[in-house]
């Protein structure tokens, strides 16, 4: 392949522009030229690109700078986006259209589950060679142990949960904070472990907004009758009552038993999915976006790398922690990881279960 294009989309998470920076270096160390489409799928449809390598005066193929030095970096420098239009039929033609007048022969998204599905759809219907890579701080992607972005916001998590419970146990107070990971439980359920947290609320627990209060409730009083001078709650964004509102509804039910119960809400939101990429994330990142590359480059398609993937099968690399798998299959996957079926979901929440009684402790 002469010439490919990289896009990053979907909800930004470190680790993405490292991956990126591997996919030009390897490109341009096999003489292939890297464009990366702007904002997502919208740079493809608008044909919104930048040249992410130039050829030198002695005709090698070289890395720009700045992809370079992103590659340490937080965030996407190609930009991202949640493309409405390319997930109509409409929009992939404009793409497609795009990739051909351009000489694109192919093309590695980094992104999650929606992106991923939008590089399934491309290739089957338009035939172009299309790699994913997985990258969204969520870790709900199937056919990988962990995306982009995870180790990062889980420290990003520890150390803010570190700096609350300073202030806690200055006050002897509880607090429940919300972490990101949409309908996934799994950052949630990390950091508590990490945290020693004295809960974790996850909406795959199916509980009901009385049923949280009684355990919020619970845990707050088992811990202050212990001495705890730190109750920490970590809820996870899939849960839809606001942090708020289980604050409130938990001090108006301890109230009677507790009078000076003091319970903090707190989000932390989009601090989550920023800041500079982990160890971790940038060498899983160099270690996918190198396999990737090379898969594109002897022809392999519609398909996504995974880091050491818990279910066995899919075809070897070079590297033997990433391994190849269908699109189809992971987002399968992705689907019965969500929806509580996949073995991973089952394996996560019994572990979970068997904590819960010493979380609390
Ligand atoms: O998928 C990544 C994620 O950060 C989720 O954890 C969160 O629910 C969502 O994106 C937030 O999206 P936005 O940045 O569009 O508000």
């Amino acid at each position: 392949m002469k010439k490919i294009a990289v896009l990053t989309s979907g909800g930004d998470s470190p680790g993405m522009n490292a991956a990126s920076r591997a996919v030009t270096k390897l490109a341009a160390a096999k003489g292939t030229q890297v464009l990366g489409a702007l904002e997502g799928y919208e740079g493809l449809i608008d044909g919104a690109f930048r040249e992410l390598t130039h050829v030198s005066s002695d005709g090698a193929i070289v890395i720009d700078g700045e992809v370079d030095t992103a590659g340490n970096q937080g965030g996407t420098l190609i930009g991202s986006a949640r493309s409405l239009r390319f997930r109509e039929k409409e929009g992939r033609a404009k793409a497609f259209a795009q990739l051909q007048a351009r000489g694109l022969e192919g093309l590695v998204v980094i992104g999650g589950n929606g992106s991923l599905t939008g590089a399934h759809a491309f290739a089957t219907e338009f035939g172009v060679k299309v790699m994913g890579i997985p990258g969204s701080i969520d870790n709900d992607i199937g056919c990988t142990a962990t995306a982009l972005g995870v180790d990062t916001a889980l420290n990003t998590i520890v150390e803010a949960c570190d700096r609350i419970s300073d202030t806690a146990r200055a006050h002897r107070r509880a607090f429940v904070v919300e972490v990101m990971g949409r309908d996934c439980g799994y950052l949630a359920m990390a950091s508590a472990i990490a945290m020693a947290a004295d809960a974790v609320l996850i909406r795959e627990r199916g509980k009901t907004e009385a049923q949280l209060v009684e355990d919020i409730a619970g845990v707050i009083s088992t811990g202050y009758s212990r001495g705890k001078r730190r109750i920490l709650i970590i809820k996870a964004e899939g849960i839809t009552v606001p942090c708020t509102r289980l604050v409130k509804l938990t001090e108006e039910r301890m109230r009677p038993e507790l009078p000076t119960v003091e319970i903090r809400a707190t989000v932390l939101g989009h601090v989550v999915r920023g800041g500079a990429p982990s160890y971790q994330d940038r060498a899983v990142a160099g270690r996918l976006g190198f396999s990737a590359v090379t898969a594109l480059l002897e022809g392999a398609t519609d398909e996504m790398v995974g880091w050491l993937p818990p279910t066995p099968g899919g075809l070897a690399t070079a590297d033997s922690s990433v391994l190849r798998f269908p699109l189809d299959r992971v987002l399968t996957e992705t689907a019965s990881l969500i929806d509580g079926s996949s073995p991973v979901t089952k394996r996560r929440l019994a572990l979970m279960e068997k904590a819960s009684g010493v979380l609390a402790l």
